[in-house]
Parts: structure tokens; C-alpha cells; sequence
């Protein structure tokens, strides 16, 4: 016999995305509205971030209106309102959510969100009791996820979040790319990417054929710096084309000569409400330093929005809905407080829910690069990222153009 009744007929869940943008956000938003909706849930979708339930409230009914989850970025749009107080907020605004998600009649809330936008959502949970869902998501790929990588019989701790890949894709073609003006000029490119406290995403430039790489994890002392032009030098005249790319996390620790100390390089020092600072600038010092120091050609090249734009890719739609097919178990089962997450770093195909896993949101927080990942002499990313990497986004790739052109004596 058919059930009439859907089985949270009545019942509302909502969606919001906070923080910075990444190309799977809309695939997160299809995926889950989708499945809520076929639960039997009407779905409303919540208007920047925590601020749509600030004040009055903005938000929006998705139950059967098309939704477009190859387009970048997020339909609902984001900002990085904290409802608790902060260093910049000092007001706790967490009653004004709580009064919405009672005016509006949510059941159910899912937070597409890093660590801030879950971190806050884990608070509602702990002190209200808010029924609520953390989704993952973050360019830099740092939220924790507790994510097996397995490697040559070995297991290692990795982060997988959606909106990684497509930014791997992104960074991975523009560096493929970067190779034709710099071997025109052989010079040394100094290509600046995402990643406030972790060098995920640096990796993937690697994966366009940058031959060196800085991360935060790896603090560049004075005596590290030395070191590090050496290599600089023996790498490039290395190169029978004189070029290199470098690329270099915008948060890098980079040791100032003149202040005697190691600093982060800043675009504006304005703090946003979780208290970041908006990183910006290293690629530029680096690369002028590079020349004074070596009397090499260098350039700085700051990839900024590039990572978070365009569109979704394929290991993300894949990921994405299976991360909402562990979201549908949680309704089921009225599991709140948790995040889905995957269990194993898999290739595309096999992006599978059984692979899937759900953490408990009190257990989230920044991850960082394993040691074993980067290799600290070569300045470069190991065969363990490597293979990482090559389950997500595939092969390394680099056009080539290898002339010999014969010289001609007068
Ligand atoms: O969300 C993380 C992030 O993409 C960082 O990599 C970057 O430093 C920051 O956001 C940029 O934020 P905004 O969009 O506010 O300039």
C-alpha cells in the first residue's frame, strides 16, 4: 500500500551558506533541497549567511522553484555575520536567529558553512537546542573533515570539503597557462593562492607544473630563507628553459630582514567578525626579493578569486550529492549536531554514501597539511599529495613546447 502522506509533510527545513564562496555551493543547496523536498519538507532558503535571520529575517521558499547548482558561487548568498560576539561584535545577537527560526516555523537548519559559519551553527545547537546540519565547504580545504587517505598501505588524516576540486581545476589550468609568458621572459613567477593557514590548495598548482611551493604550515625562518634562495637558484638554472613558478600560500609566514621578524602580509588589516584579517600581498615581496637577492627577472601573480569562481566540476556534483544522501540518513534518523563528511579519499567513480561518515560538530575546527605531504628540502609537495590530488582532479597536466632551434654561425 502507497503512503498518502509524506513523512515530514508540515515540517520545514532551511538552508544558509556563510563565509567566503566556492563553485559547489549551489550543487550543495540543489542536492540537499532536493532530497529534503522529496522527504516531504518544504524548503526555505535563508539570505546571507546568519544575517538573513537577523532583525525582520530574509529568507526565501525553494520548494519547487528550478535551482541551477552548475553556476559558481551561492543563489543565497553569504556574508560572514557571527551571531555570537567577537572581536569586532560585541554583541551577542544569537536571541534575534533563535526568535526567526521560531518565527519562520524551521525545523530543521543545514549550515553550508567552514568552520565559523558550522562553529556558530554547533553553538545553536549546544545552547538551544537547534536542530541543525553542518555541510562542509571552504576553498582552503582546512576544515576538518576526518578523512582517510590510503597510501602504499598506509592511512593518513586528509581534509576534503566541497568546492575544493573545482578550485583545484582552477588553479591547476591557470598555472598550466602562467608557462608561456614566464619561459617568453625566464623569469620566476611567484603565483600567490588561497589558504590562510594551510597549503591544500597551494598543492594543486603543482598540479599545473609549479616546481616549487611555500605553505603556512612551514614557517619561513631567516635561516629558512637563505635556504630557500639557494634552491630558487639551483632550480631555475636547472631549467634549460630558465623559468619557474613558485607557488606560495597567501598566508605564508615569511621572515621580514628589516623588522627582524616573521610576518603575515596583509591586503587590509580590517578584521571581519570571526577576526580575520583579508591576507594579500606575499607573491609581490617574494618576488622582488628573489630578484635583489638572486638578480633573477621575478614576478609577483596573486590568484585570488580565481579558485572560487566558475563553475561546479564533476568530483564536486558527485560530492556533493552524496553528502546530502548522508544528510537524508540524518533526518531520518533526527541526528543533529552532526556534519556529513567522506570517510576515504576515493576517485570520482567511486564517490559512493557508503563511503560517507558523520561527524559530530563539537569535533570540527581547522586542519592543516601533514608534514608528510610536503617535502621540506625540495620546497615542494610529496608523492603522498600527489596521489591525493590525482583521486580528486586526475593527472597532472602541462602543455609543452620543447624547441631546439639550431644556431646559425655568420
Ligand atoms: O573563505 C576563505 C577565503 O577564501 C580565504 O582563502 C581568503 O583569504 C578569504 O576567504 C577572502 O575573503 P573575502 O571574500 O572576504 O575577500
Amino acid at each position: 500500500m502507497m503512503r498518502k502522506e509524506k513523512l515530514f509533510a508540515g515540517k520545514t527545513l532551511a538552508i544558509l551558506s556563510g563565509g567566503g564562496d566556492t563553485p559547489a555551493i549551489n550543487s550543495s543547496i540543489e542536492a540537499i533541497r532536493n532530497r529534503a523536498s522529496m522527504l516531504g519538507f518544504k524548503v526555505f532558503g535563508i539570505l546571507r549567511g546568519w544575517k538573513g535571520l537577523l532583525g525582520e529575517g530574509d529568507v526565501v521558499d525553494l520548494t519547487n522553484i528550478p535551482y541551477n547548482g552548475i553556476y559558481g558561487g551561492t543563489g543565497l548568498l553569504s556574508s560572514r555575520t557571527n551571531p555570537f560576539p567577537g572581536k569586532k561584535n560585541k554583541e551577542d545577537r544569537s536571541e534575534q536567529i533563535l526568535r526567526n527560526i521560531e518565527r519562520y516555523k524551521i525545523d530543521v537548519l543545514v549550515t553550508i558553512g567552514g568552520d565559523d559559519t558550522n562553529g556558530a551553527a554547533k553553538k545553536m545547537y549546544e545552547i538551544y537546542g537547534i536542530p541543525v546540519i553542518g555541510f562542509p565547504k571552504t576553498i582552503d580545504n582546512d576544515l576538518r573533515t576526518r578523512t582517510m587517505h590510503h597510501y602504499q598501505g598506509k592511512k593518513h588524516e586528509v581534509v576534503l570539503c566541497p568546492g575544493f576540486a573545482s578550485g583545484a581545476m582552477q588553479i591547476k589550468k591557470l598555472t598550466a597557462k602562467l608557462h608561456t609568458t614566464n619561459e617568453s621572459h625566464q623569469r620566476i613567477m611567484v603565483l600567490e593562492v588561497m589558504g590562510r593557514d594551510a597549503g591544500w590548495l597551494t598543492g594543486t598548482a603543482m598540479f599545473g607544473g609549479a616546481q616549487m611551493a611555500l605553505i603556512p604550515e612551514v614557517v619561513i625562518t631567516k635561516e629558512r630563507k637563505d635556504f630557500f634562495f639557494e634552491k630558487v637558484k639551483e632550480k631555475y638554472m636547472a631549467n634549460p628553459k630558465h623559468s619557474l613558478i613558485i607557488a606560495v600560500s597567501e598566508g605564508v609566514r615569511w621572515y621580514n630582514n628589516d623588522k627582524n621578524e616573521i610576518e603575515m602580509v596583509y591586503a587590509s588589516s580590517e578584521l571581519d567578525e570571526y577576526g580575520h584579517p583579508r591576507f594579500g600581498g606575499v607573491s609581490g615581496i617574494i618576488a622582488s626579493e628573489i630578484n635583489k637577492k638572486l638578480g633573477i627577472e621575478a614576478r609577483g601573480q596573486i590568484s585570488g578569486y580565481i579558485p572560487r569562481s566558475g563553475r561546479c566540476y564533476e568530483y564536486d556534483r558527485r560530492l556533493t550529492s552524496t553528502l546530502a544522501d548522508k544528510v537524508v540518513d540524518l533526518l531520518l534518523r533526527e541526528d543533529y549536531g552532526k556534519m556529513p563528511v567522506m570517510r576515504d579519499i576515493v576517485p570520482y567513480c567511486e564517490v559512493e554514501e557508503f563511503h560517507t561518515d558523520a561527524i559530530e560538530m563539537g569535533n570540527i575546527g581547522n586542519f592543516p597539511l601533514p608534514n608528510i605531504y610536503y617535502n621540506h628540502n625540495e620546497f615542494q609537495f610529496s608523492e603522498q599529495y600527489v596521489d591525493f590530488l590525482t583521486n580528486i582532479i586526475g593527472e597532472p597536466y602541462r602543455m609543452e613546447f620543447n624547441h631546439q632551434f639550431p644556431v646559425v654561425i655568420p
